[in-house]
């Protein structure tokens, strides 16, 4: 059974371990590198949790989104996703649009928020599907945003607005 849902902050290990097991099966669609996370204190996984929701299968993290709003004056009124990944087992089954569909939402009980903004690795075909598909435009284009290996990849801004 499959169910969307923030995780307790005793379960970081889980968290830590989906995380990780992303930036290794598809380094170029986060900007954070294996080796820069590996070693990540308890307290941080713990406060990125607070931000985060799972999807759950049979209670074992497969996928996962992370939101964020601003505490700044002027640009509080947008939120904006990262992280987004379901484990390459379960892709394909609807998980990702559950995850972005469930952010959403809680996105939407902050009444303040005009718009949700995000970043994503054009060479990410289905990522950028699946945002298109839930409403996102592409707005602006970074050249050469990301360097993975000797490669650079250009990052898409994704805006949807509410
Ligand atoms: C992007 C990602 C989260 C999608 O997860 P998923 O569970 O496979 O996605 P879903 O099954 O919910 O599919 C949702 C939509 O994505 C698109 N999509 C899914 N699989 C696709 C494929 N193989 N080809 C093209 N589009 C596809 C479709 O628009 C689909 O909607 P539809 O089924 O109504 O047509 C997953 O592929 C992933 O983790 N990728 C690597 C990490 C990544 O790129 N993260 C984004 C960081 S910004």
């Amino acid at each position: 059974m499959i169910e969307v849902k923030t995780l307790p902050a005793e379960r970081w290990r889980e968290a830590r371990e989906l995380r990780l097991h992303a930036l290794k099966t598809d380094p170029i669609a986060f900007g954070a590198s294996y080796e820069e996370e590996e070693n990540l204190a308890e307290a941080e996984w713990q406060r990125r949790m607070k931000s985060a929701l799972f999807a759950l299968s049979d209670d074992k993290p497969v996928g996962t989104i992370t939101y964020l709003f601003s505490d700044r004056v002027k640009g509080k009124h947008v939120a904006r996703i990262f992280g987004v990944y379901v484990d390459p087992n379960y892709r394909g089954r609807g998980l990702g649009k559950k995850l972005l569909e469930n952010a959403l939402e809680l996105i939407q009980e902050n009444k303040g928020i005009v718009k949700v903004q995000l970043m994503v690795n054009q060479e990410q075909y289905v990522a950028v599907e699946l945002y298109k598909s839930m409403g996102f435009v592409v707005v602006g284009q970074m050249k050469k945003e990301i360097k993975v290996g000797e490669r650079f990849y250009d990052e898409l801004i994704m805006e949807k607005m509410l």
